[in-house]
């Protein structure tokens, strides 16, 4: 692995060790505590964060590596100097960036002028180390990703991208209830639906949250409002109203269904407090899943 951007760049195999490595790692932490001794890792974080930056900045120090964290306000890519300058420079101090901007363009010109590696740790496009946490609590608690059926309700945004990716890569099956106007961007269905046929996937759009949802494994919602859309989430929560994974929908799927959110949740909207806080909810194994995760992604890129 030389860069962590998009999930679409890995085979099945590896993205299988990632998540068994990050379940290694999360029963035997011991066994990693100085695997990185010596590296340094730049957080650089153009929007906020609770979950991510934690997860790598924590998730550094538990490798042995010192992590280097750089505030929304700091850096400013692309505005106080060059990306390529601010990247280029970050390669001479630093042995990786965990980045988290809003233009998955920077992000992907960052990664062409860095000589370390760049970890996405959020885009407008694409999460994909949120996947790798969620990939990882679905073989948890689920076991075969292949053989169940995960529904995803809501905004067709940098989550449910890489979840897409995610499952068009190892298989899976995987509901889309969204809005028309918010479906995914079609680069992404393009080339997922390719991936598809080889790896066997079903990732099909359903007309209603209710049949997406019936007989579900795993229900999976993230907010209706991503950062940075804030201006329309008035017009947002009228397209998205039918989409609330509240108690009535959680009856249509399984007793045991798992629900997901990557957090942070605006109660409420996509996902109702009965459900968040009930018994269904594996929302916060889901969060601390991201630690494990973001130390599996730093030892893979830095353990050579
Ligand atoms: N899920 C997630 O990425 O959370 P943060 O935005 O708090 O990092
Ligand atoms: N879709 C959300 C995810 C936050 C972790 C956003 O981009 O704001």
């Amino acid at each position: 692995m030389d860069n962590f951007i998009a999930l679409k760049n890995f085979s099945a195999e590896q993205i299988n060790d990632l998540v068994e490595l990050a379940l290694k790692i999360k029963r035997s932490p011991a066994d990693y505590q100085t695997a990185l001794k010596g590296k340094y890792a730049g957080l650089l974080f153009e929007k906020p964060s609770l979950r991510t930056k934690t997860a790598f900045y924590v998730g550094s120090l538990q490798l042995g590596a010192q992590p280097v964290y750089y505030a929304p306000q700091e850096i400013k890519l692309g505005q106080r100097e060059e990306v390529k300058d601010a990247a280029r420079t970050f390669s001479k101090y630093l042995d990786v960036v965990v980045l988290r901007t809003s233009s998955h363009a920077i992000l992907e010109e960052f990664s062409k002028f860095s000589s370390i590696p760049v970890v996405n740790a959020l885009s407008d496009l694409l999460h994909p180390s949120q996947a790798i946490a969620d990939i990882l609590t679905i073989r948890e608690l689920k076991k075969d990703i292949r053989k169940i059926k995960v529904a995803y309700a809501g905004d067709g945004n940098n989550v449910c991208n890489s979840l897409i990716y995610a499952f068009s890569i190892l298989g899976g099956n995987l509901n889309l209830a969204i809005p028309a106007r918010y479906k995914p961007r079609e680069t992404v269905l393009k080339e997922a639906l390719a991936k598809s046929a080889s790896s066997g996937a079903h990732i099909e759009f359903v007309p209603s949250l209710k049949e997406a949802v019936c007989g579900a494994d795993i229900i999976y919602t993230d907010v209706w409002t991503s950062m940075g859309k804030e201006s329309e989430r008035k017009i947002r929560k009228k397209y998205f109203k039918s989409f609330q994974i509240n108690d009535t929908i959680l009856k249509l799927a399984k007793n045991d269904v798992a629900v997901m959110h990557c957090l942070p949740a605006h109660r409420g909207e996509e996902i109702t407090d009965s459900v968040i806080d009930g018994d269904n909810s594996v929302v916060f194994l889901q969060a601390e899943n991201r630690l494990h995760a973001a130390k599996a992604i730093l030892f893979s890129l830095l353990k050579k």
